[in-house]
């Protein structure tokens, strides 16, 4: 394989502390895939497990970037060490010259003297990532019919932008329940976050005294759609659906419904982004799932 073309550029890595640095990915970013991480500032910060490795040219442009966190994730009631790329992107003009083989390399070898059991990713372009040993994992969302309303828990709506809203939403996130026992992340907070200011149509609802936030979305009339469950003890739907006061016929949950004491039909996700896995040779999926939106990154 040959060296990567440099010509211009130099290298740094761990470079989120600074500012120039940090705007030079939002720029990056935002050319390139048409998001806006910059709020993560006001929201926490990113991952500060984060380990970002770009090329940069002298007047401070990202030509290349990916970055590697650790992503600690649940599947087949394992806890896996785990750490995931994300935020890899060229800029036009310096494709082709092995950048992001450069990167890709250098992020590889950071996760591996950090022992981490696998590494995750999502992307429109499997076939960047199959010579590394990365794999597609099948994603499944689940639909049924909505069950009948019961408690007499209330919610509103959580603002992650209000600091005490913020700080709630921080301590539950540090501290929850993995919102399915086949596939979830333990942790991640800044992507819960970013993903908050990302979607506009994904509401939050804070249950009051239920300690859970729920992400969902009300596409169509009686259609309920959630995304993630944020809570020490995953309230089950019966519960979320009278909490949030809505009349719901079907609901899809973003996730294996398990905690929830109900199940819908397991149903291809579709869409064209992969969720892909490299390590844990041996293990597959024991039933259809898929990763919250709400940890996508
Ligand atoms: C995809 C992208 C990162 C490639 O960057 P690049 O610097 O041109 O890639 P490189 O020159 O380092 O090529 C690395 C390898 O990937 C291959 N490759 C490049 N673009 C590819 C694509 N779109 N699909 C599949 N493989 C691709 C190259 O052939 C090369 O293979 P080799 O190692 O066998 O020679 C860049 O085109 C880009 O930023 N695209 C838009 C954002 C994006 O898609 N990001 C990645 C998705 S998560």
């Amino acid at each position: 394989m040959s060296a990567a073309d440099t010509t211009g550029l130099y290298f740094r890595q761990d470079y989120f502390s600074a500012p120039a640095a940090w705007a030079a990915l939002v720029s990056l970013l935002d050319d390139t895939f048409g998001i806006n991480i910059d709020p993560l500032r006001e929201l926490g910060g990113p991952d500060p497990t984060s380990m970002p490795f770009g090329w940069f040219t002298d007047e401070g442009v990202l030509a290349a970037n990916l970055s590697a966190f650790a992503m600690p994730f649940v599947l087949n009631g394992r806890l896996i060490n785990a750490a995931a790329f994300q935020s890899g992107a060229v800029r036009p003009p310096w494709r082709g010259r092995g950048l992001y083989r450069d990167v890709t390399g250098k992020a590889l070898a950071w996760c591996e003297a950090r022992d981490f059991e696998a590494i995750i990713l999502y992307t429109d372009k499997p076939a960047l990532y199959e010579p590394y040993g990365f794999r597609s994992l099948p994603l499944h969302k689940y639909v049924g019919a909505a069950p009948m309303s019961e408690g007499a828990t209330t919610s509103r709506p959580l603002q992650p932008r209000d600091a005490d809203d913020l700080a709630l939403l921080q301590g539950l996130l540090r501290n929850r329940e993995p919102v399915s026992e086949t596939l979830a992340v333990a942790s991640s907070s800044a992507m819960f976050l970013i993903n908050t200011q990302l979607d506009p149509d994904v509401r939050l609802s804070y249950l009051e005294g239920g300690e859970a936030v729920i992400a969902w979305k009300m596409p169509a009339p009686g259609h309920v759609v959630l995304l993630d469950v944020v809570a020490r003890e995953i309230p089950s739907l019966a519960a979320i659906l009278s909490a949030l006061g809505i009349q719901a016929t079907t609901v899809a949950t973003l996730f294996r419904p398990d905690r929830l004491g109900w199940s819908g039909e397991a149903t291809p996700y579709g869409g064209g982004i992969r969720l892909m896995l490299r390590g844990l040779e041996e293990m597959s999926l024991d039933h259809p799932a898929m990763l919250s939106p709400m940890a996508d990154f």
